[in-house]
């Protein structure tokens, strides 16, 4: 292939104006995007607001009723076969040929696609720790997830395209998925997932779209996301009234208050609210992170003036 000096990389994937409406309603409404090489791309949003039905689109296991889809710069309808071969793909439900073991499974596909041979295969199944001589089916909802992983993930594909990847997994694991997705994306490979744990896309992808009724709403950085981030700080004091420099401080707002308590919401880094608190003698304290449905509604607000809340931006962070 030519060398291209200082070119912009092409994307893996591209959707331009892409609609898909199902009889009955759903589907997915003019969406955009773009996904390069060593881009971990997230698709957030909540049951049925069209992420499975993006990545079908991309399979052409569907096609769309507008727009245009290219991956690998290539039309995954008339392209199909060349354009499936570098493509690792985890379904939202992986069920398919319970008689069979991991192993029988795993081979067959990998005989398939040409490689890789058993023991690149078995690098994986080792790591996840899944029972390769038992019938799919015997395996539970999390070992069946793992034999779907290992199947997209093996062969190192240049494309992983991933619905839901750690659904059904415990903390562990879910963390050795993100460890895998993440070592993908250093060796220049794309990664397209699915999911509608804000958490997971915090740690796992660079950038997020979020879906909802069909629509992207915004695509963002997950940098950018992060620094808008908003925590909800539960506090009870031991034996004093609410600290008044607690509410002083920039991006905090108090939200409710008794004798001895406050809720605060904390826009950007806790630092400053935790370096209060550190002062006083507590007796509780809770910190987490919006739903997310209350992180949409936030993007909606934002939406009018795309700029930080007027406050402040968090001089303390
Ligand atoms: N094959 C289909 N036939 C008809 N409607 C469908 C079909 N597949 C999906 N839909 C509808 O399209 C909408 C989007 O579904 P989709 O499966 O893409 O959502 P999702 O974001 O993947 O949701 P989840 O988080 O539950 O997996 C839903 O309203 C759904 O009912
Ligand atoms: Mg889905």
């Amino acid at each position: 292939m030519a060398q291209a000096s200082t070119t912009e990389v092409s994307p893996t994937v591209e959707m331009a104006g892409v609609t898909k409406h199902y009889r009955g309603g759903g589907g997915i409404d003019d969406v955009d995007l773009e996904v390069v090489p060593g881009e971990v791309f997230a698709f957030l949003g909540p049951n049925g607001a069209g992420k499975t039905t993006a990545i079908r689109l991309l399979l052409d296991l569907i096609r769309p009723d507008a727009g245009r889809i290219r991956v690998f710069g290539r039309d995954p309808r008339k392209d199909g076969v060349e354009v499936r071969r570098r493509i690792g793909y985890l379904p939202g439900e992986f069920g398919l040929y319970g008689r069979l073991t991991a192993r029988e499974l795993l081979t067959h596909f990998a005989h398939l696609r040409g490689g890789p041979p058993w023991p690149a295969i078995a690098a994986l199944t080792e790591r996840f720790d899944v029972d390769v001589d038992r019938p799919l089916r015997a395996l539970s909802k999390g070992n069946r997830q793992k034999v779907g992983l290992v199947q997209a993930l093996m062969g190192e594909p240049a494309l992983l395209i991933l619905d839901e990847p750690t659904s059904g997994l415990d903390p562990l694991v879910q963390q050795q998925v993100h460890d895998l997705i993440r070592a993908a994306a250093v060796e220049g490979r794309t990664v397209f997932l699915s999911s509608h744990v804000l958490s997971e896309v915090d740690r796992v992808a660079d950038r997020v779209g979020f879906i909802k009724d069909g629509r992207v709403i915004s695509v963002t950085r997950v940098a950018d996301m992060r620094a808008r981030s908003v925590h909800l700080v539960d506090v009870r004091f031991m034996d004093a009234p609410v600290p008044p420099e607690l509410t002083g401080l920039p991006g905090v707002r108090l939200l409710a208050s008794g004798d001895r308590t406050a809720r605060l919401e904390v826009s950007g880094s806790i630092d400053g609210v935790v370096a209060v608190l550190s002062r006083h003698r507590l007796a509780d304290l809770a910190v987490r992170e919006p739903s997310l449905e209350e992180f949409f509604l936030r993007l909606f607000d934002d939406e009018p003036s795309g700029a930080a809340r007027p406050e402040d931006d968090g001089a303390g962070a």
